[in-house]
């Protein structure tokens, strides 16, 4: 699908189909729908005085013109009330117009900036909504399927038809940033939908390399012996159950620039998480293959710096392992010696997560970073305190809580901070190691964090995504399975870093 800048009137457009965006509580149509209306004798007006259609969210209206001189569809879509009108609202409107127009059959047609005249949200975050809303909600995952999900209907071409006095450059800005987070949320969400028989800690190594190859980003994968010699003890000991050999993923952007702030992003990649010899009960077990997500999120974000060639210097560190049970797998009451050199007493191993992190964080330190941000789906806690609308989020700062809380907003991946009380880290005392991983009834979320805790040494945000990265649901812009959450969010805290 290709995606386009158009300038001009939308009573003017011809071709098959346009779209226009209309208000639930609007008195009177937008200037551009009733220059519209004027051509079609009063048609729209007559549907919305009709009431069939009130411009709710997500609602649409399909027009025929009747070959009036203008295009042979006019497609009416909701924008939901103008006081809660902003980007989210223009990508779900985006999404829910891509999907239809598809189903029709239908290859190419021109939309609208939805709600322009509002002038609530700014040109270049307008036409980025667009690509963002249509290019999210038309991704499919169809690799592993004999025939195409979409019955071979396929969007050819989306003309945005801009105001004619509008800033073309600005719009520009918007289209591009759209287009490389369409491409790294893709990624992400690919990834994740790949199954584990699959992605493999070896496969999300090559998909690594290959996007690093084609961006010019630079990428190093560690295997196990450069691990042990490390002391990543963590890491080895999730990963000794697995036949899969474990890979530590290095990706870097700017490797070479000196003058540029560093920010260190890690992504816990537990392609499978069977929760090893303290497995997991049978029902949904299958949902762990999506336990790479934060990886995939840090790969996927990584792809889309790269393609905004961000001024950052950025790493993503993705320690990639399965979680299984086995002859030789970690047992409950071993000791680990993580990458420190610290000790850490066993509990139960489906508490894995934070073990392969612990080492990571350990790494991170070596590249003097400003902030480290690490994401992961780490505890079934997150889930149960928060649902599937927001991201557990832990910090040691203040300002970059406020950050993300920022970005948040703007993706619609919103977090909510929680505590990291260094009393929950009480919960951790061990008789026998410097640590355990895990204890106490209750807060589990918090725990997790205070254990990642002891392994920062810089300004931290940690994110639970655990519950949010998968769905069974399809939503106006995330088709089911992988929802690809924590691509867009990280980007968006890049960029605002990079002050872009
Ligand atoms: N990957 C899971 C967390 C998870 C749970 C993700 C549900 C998505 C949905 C993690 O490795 C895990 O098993 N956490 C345990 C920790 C516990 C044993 C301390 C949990 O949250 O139950
Ligand atoms: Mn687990
Ligand atoms: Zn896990």
């Amino acid at each position: 699908m290709e995606m386009l800048l158009k300038v001009g009137e939308v009573q003017n457009e011809k071709g098959e189909l346009i779209v226009l965006g209309v208000f639930e509580d609007q008195p009177g149509l937008s200037a551009s729908a009733s220059a519209v209306d004027q051509v079609l004798g009063g048609k729209i007006a007559q549907i919305l005085a009709d009431g069939d259609f009130k411009g709710k969210t997500s609602a649409m209206a399909l027009l025929y013109t009747d070959g009036v001189a203008i295009a042979k569809r006019i497609l009416l879509v909701g924008l939901g009330k103008q006081a809660k009108f902003d980007v989210e609202a223009i990508r779900v409107a985006a999404g829910v117009v891509a999907k239809r127009v598809r189903e029709l059959g239908v290859k190419k047609y021109t939309t609208e900036l939805f709600g322009f005249e509002v002038h609530t949200v700014c040109l270049a975050d307008a036409v980025q909504a667009v690509a963002e809303g249509t290019g999210l909600a038309l991704y499919e995952f169809t690799e592993l399927k004999s025939d195409n999900n979409s019955n071979g209907k396929k969007i050819e071409e989306v003309g945005v038809l801009l105001p004619e006095s509008s800033d073309i450059s600005e719009a520009e800005a918007g289209l591009a940033a759209g287009k490389a987070i369409v491409l790294g949320t893709s990624l992400t969400r690919d990834l994740v939908n790949w199954p584990g028989n699959f992605a493999t800690p070896t496969f999300l190594a090559t998909q690594a390399q290959q996007m690093a190859e084609k961006t010019g980003l630079t990428c190093q994968v560690l295997d196990e012996e450069a691990m042990a010699e490390l002391g990543m003890g963590g890491l080895l000991g999730v990963s000794s159950g697995s036949e899969q050999p474990a890979k530590f993923i290095i990706l870097e952007h700017n490797a070479n620039k000196t003058d540029l702030d560093t920010i260190v992003l890690v992504g816990k990649g537990v392609t499978f998480d069977s929760g090893g010899i303290s497995i997991k009960p049978a029902d949904d077990m299958d949902r762990m293959r999506s336990d790479m997500a934060g990886g995939a999120a840090v790969i996927g974000a990584m792809l889309a710096v790269a393609t905004l060639d961000l001024p950052l210097h950025v790493v993503a560190l993705v320690p990639a392992t399965e979680n299984m049970p086995d002859g030789r797998a970690m047992k409950p009451g071993d000791i680990l010696r993580a990458m420190n050199g610290k000790t850490i007493e066993i509990i139960n191993t489906d508490a894995e997560g934070r073990l392969v992190l612990a080492d990571s964080l350990c790494f991170a330190a070596r590249y003097n970073p400003k902030v480290v941000v690490d994401i992961a789906t780490l505890t079934g806690a997150r889930t149960i305190a928060l649902g599937d609308q927001a991201i557990g989020l832990f910090s040691n700062e203040d300002a970059l809580v406020q950050r993300f809380v920022e970005a948040g907003k703007k993706t619609r991946e919103r977090v909510w901070q929680l505590p990291l009380f260094e009393e929950y880290a009480d919960n951790l005392k061990s008789f026998a190691a410097d640590m355990k991983h895990q204890g106490g009834k209750g807060g589990g979320a918090c725990i997790a964090a205070a254990f990642l805790n002891k392994f920062v040494s810089y300004p931290w945000v940690h994110l639970d995504i655990a519950g949010l990265v998968s769905t069974e649901t399809e939503r106006p812009y995330t088709p089911r399975w992988a929802t690809g959450w924590g691509a867009r969010l990280l980007t968006q805290f890049l960029r605002d870093w990079a002050g872009e």
